[in-house]
């Protein structure tokens, strides 16, 4: 019998990747994937540790865990509670000291070792911990043979951060930049491909300072990656997230505008309007530098859609600060964004200053510039409408399961859902993975309707 695991996951796009990969380890030592904690053998809970709110759903979900595993246990059997992720880099042995649910703790550059932890949780009946950073041996260990690929399909390139953002927990919790070399990086391009990927979506917490080694040991820039990449015959979109403005080269600009498959839209936060404050988080780069970016970015990549995460209320934020930043975004002008109040996080420098904001203040900072921002989004949205554009198909629309008229769901260039109503009888499966031209007669705040 196939034994049951459950996977929960939070936080970004790397720990979705994350998880597949802890998926592919455990389905090779015999378990499959289930919908639900009920009846299942193993838990994992994969964690994000970037801001209170995302922590604090750890202990919630470990509580709503437990009665599928007492269940279990009133049968004789177990459920194998398992925390991976930020949260268990950061807080360690402190887990099993808050709920004694839980039988393994392991880090994301350590979950490579997740087989042998079970085996030894089984075997001895002990708990386990592995918080190593071995992202050398981490790639090595991971199982080839991928299931479940999507048509658009993550690929770590990069981890970790060296650059030390004062509220920033990524340099602690994914430990020090790290690249993987080209023709691994370029192997499991192929492997994703081979199993129906037509997408690739490059990761990283600072993809953009990608130096992997090339077959001749010498760096590779992203850029240059991306041009390989997209020499790939069946490989027809690319995407890169996360990227930092200080690492925005001029060659990765330049690519935008040279290499087609490399899509119009990119995400680059820069968290703050004002330079004091950007100094204050050691972003190491001035308004001025990003818009000087922006400003090149669309002249080699007019089309191109921008993103950017804000946190308000940083330790110090004026209210100038904060107009600063209200007057960066209207002067850029973005397709969409995420924003955040600040959040103070353990152990990083920004969260014992004793100049911290008021929630009341970030509440009514946060409102005004997430005003903005969906205004913007509308926008960008709205110049859509009438024109046709070529959208990737992945899967039937959520809403349209309980309907009698079929609706897909796609991505255009610029990362927009698409939704398209299918005509009756039609098989959907005949449009997934495929890129068709779609005529836009509709824009929404969060997506565009339109018609093959
Ligand atoms: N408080 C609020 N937002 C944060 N982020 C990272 N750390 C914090 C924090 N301590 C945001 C940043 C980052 C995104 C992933 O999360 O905007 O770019
Ligand atoms: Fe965090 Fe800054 Fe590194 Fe991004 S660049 S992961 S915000 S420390």
């Amino acid at each position: 019998m196939m034994q049951k695991l459950y996977i929960k996951t939070y936080g970004c796009q790397m720990n979705v990747y994350d998880s597949d990969r802890m998926q592919d380890l455990m389905i090779a030592t015999g378990y499959e994937i289930t919908e639900s904690p009920k009846g299942a053998d193993m838990a994992i809970i994969n964690t994000c540790h970037i801001r209170q709110k995302a922590s604090e759903k750890l202990f919630s979900d470990l509580g709503r865990l437990r009665p599928f595993k007492e269940e279990k246990r009133a049968n004789g059997q177990d459920m194998i509670v398992a925390v991976a992720g930020c949260v268990a880099q950061a807080e360690g042995e402190e887990i099993f000291k808050r709920s004694n649910l839980v039988d393994i703790i392991v880090g994301p550059e350590s979950y490579q070792t997740l087989p042998d932890l079970v085996g030894k949780v089984k075997r001895e009946k002990s708990k386990q911990i592995n918080l190593d950073f071995v992202p050398d041996n981490k790639f090595d260990n991971l199982v080839a043979n991928k299931k479940g690929v999507g048509f658009s399909s993550f690929v770590t390139v990069q981890e970790g951060c060296d650059k030390f953002c004062t509220f920033c927990v990524v340099p602690y919790t994914r430990g020090a930049e790290y690249s993987r070399p080209v023709s691994e990086v370029l192997d499991e391009v192929k492997r994703v491909v081979e199993r129906g990927a037509v997408e690739i979506y490059l990761l990283g917490q600072n993809v953009n300072a990608y130096h992997g080694a090339d077959k001749d040991g010498k760096n590779c820039s992203l850029a240059n990656l991306i041009r390989q990449i997209a020499e790939i015959d069946e490989v027809k979109r690319i995407r890169y997230t996360t990227s930092h403005p200080r690492d925005m080269s001029d060659d990765l600009i330049k690519a935008h505008g040279e290499v087609e498959k490399l899509m119009p839209f990119l995400h680059l936060p820069i968290q703050s309007g004002a330079n004091n404050i950007l100094k204050a988080m050691n972003r190491k780069h001035t308004r001025q530098d990003y818009f000087k970016i922006i400003e090149k970015l669309r002249k080699s990549c007019p089309e191109i859609g921008l993103s950017s995460d804000f946190i308000v209320g940083f330790p110090g934020e004026t209210e100038q600060d904060f107009l600063d930043t209200i007057d960066l975004v209207e002067k850029i002008g973005f397709a969409q964004c995420y924003s955040f109040k600040y959040s103070p996080r353990e152990g990083t420098p920004a969260s014992d200053k004793d100049i911290q904001i008021a929630e009341e203040i970030k509440d009514e900072r946060l409102a005004k510039l997430q005003n903005l921002l969906t205004k913007q989004q509308i926008e960008f949205n709205k110049k859509f409408e009438g024109k046709i554009i070529p959208v990737l198909f992945e899967k039937e629309a959520p809403k349209s399961k309980n309907s009698s008229t079929k609706q897909i769901l796609g991505k255009s260039p610029a990362l927009q859902s698409v939704i398209v109503e299918v005509r009756d009888g039609e098989n959907l499966e005949n449009y997934y993975g495929k890129i068709k031209d779609v005529k836009i007669a509709k824009s929404r705040p969060s997506s565009l309707i339109g018609e093959i």
